[in-house]
């Protein structure tokens, strides 16, 4: 038994619609991501796709003071960076895209990484390791798994891979609340913490450092959140729900092929 919410098939299909359309943003703008556009750009595109298109809200808009309504992490920046004109992106660079969207009152919250043109081998080899990190969670996760369970298989693969977790961060039960609880560490001890019950939602969203684990918060801005030594980060983002026998991947893209089945 836990305190964390169980959501209704009613609540499901709500968070289906949501997730849904986060992942149509990411399929909307990857393709715009080239050298030369600004990450300011990329998030006027998306704000006004999920406003005028989608008739939904970008969630991260006014969130804490959030000033912005997706967020773009470059390279050694590992999550909520602000999105800004002056930013432009080149080739070589690494950028995760994070898009939240609020539809009739639901979450769904997800995030990719996109190179820009080509990139080294080893932004390329950290991108796809931190994408296995999340796999490799997501096809742990039944009634039954433990949230400790999760975070040792990302910790395992990303460390078994000479990178490292971040601790500060972390996944979060999702629903009509941003984040609420639980707390989805991607690190720690199998057979320990929460055991996963049908009817929880809650995130996924690794992110794993080239270099050493620490962060630094920008002081200025109050949100950018890079390495402490300046080397490259990655981050993969899903809203799943639990189902009787696995998962379900709300935020899945419709190229996107899991090495998983999925049930509903
Ligand atoms: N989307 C982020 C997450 O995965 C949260 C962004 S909060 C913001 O939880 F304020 F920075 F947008
Ligand atoms: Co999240
Ligand atoms: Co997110």
């Amino acid at each position: 038994m836990s305190n964390i919410a169980i959501k209704s098939a009613d609540d499901i299909e709500g968070m289906r619609r949501a997730g849904q359309l986060a992942a149509e943003v990411l399929e909307m703008i990857a393709p715009k991501v080239q050298p030369g556009i600004s990450t300011g750009e990329l998030d006027r595109i998306c704000h006004d796709y999920i406003v005028d298109q989608q008739n939904a809200i970008p969630a991260p808009l006014n969130y804490k003071g959030f000033p912005k309504s997706i967020c773009t992490s470059v390279n050694d920046v590992i999550c909520h960076g602000i999105p800004s004109d002056t930013k432009l992106l080149k080739q070589g660079d690494i950028i995760n895209i994070d898009v939240t969207v609020i539809k009739d009152g639901w979450h769904g919250d997800t995030s990719i990484m996109v190179p820009v043109g080509k990139v080294a081998p080893h932004a390329d080899r950290l991108m796809r390791v931190t994408q296995e990190c999340l796999y490799k969670a997501l096809a742990i996760v039944k009634p039954g798994t433990r949230l400790g369970d999760i975070g040792e298989i990302i910790q395992e693969h990303a460390e078994g891979c000479y990178y490292s977790v971040v601790r500060e961060y972390c996944g979060h039960g999702i629903g009509k609340v941003f984040h609420e609880e639980p707390q989805v560490l991607h690190y720690g001890r199998a057979g320990t913490g929460l055991v996963l019950e049908p009817g929880m939602t809650f995130t996924i969203e690794p992110m794993i450092n080239a270099g050493k684990r620490h962060t630094k918060l920008n002081t200025r801005d109050g949100w950018t959140v890079t390495t402490r030594d300046g080397r490259l980060s990655a981050q993969w983002e899903h809203t799943i729900a639990v189902t009787d026998t696995g998962i379900e991947v709300l935020t899945a893209r419709s190229d996107e092929v899991f090495p998983f089945e999925q049930s509903r």
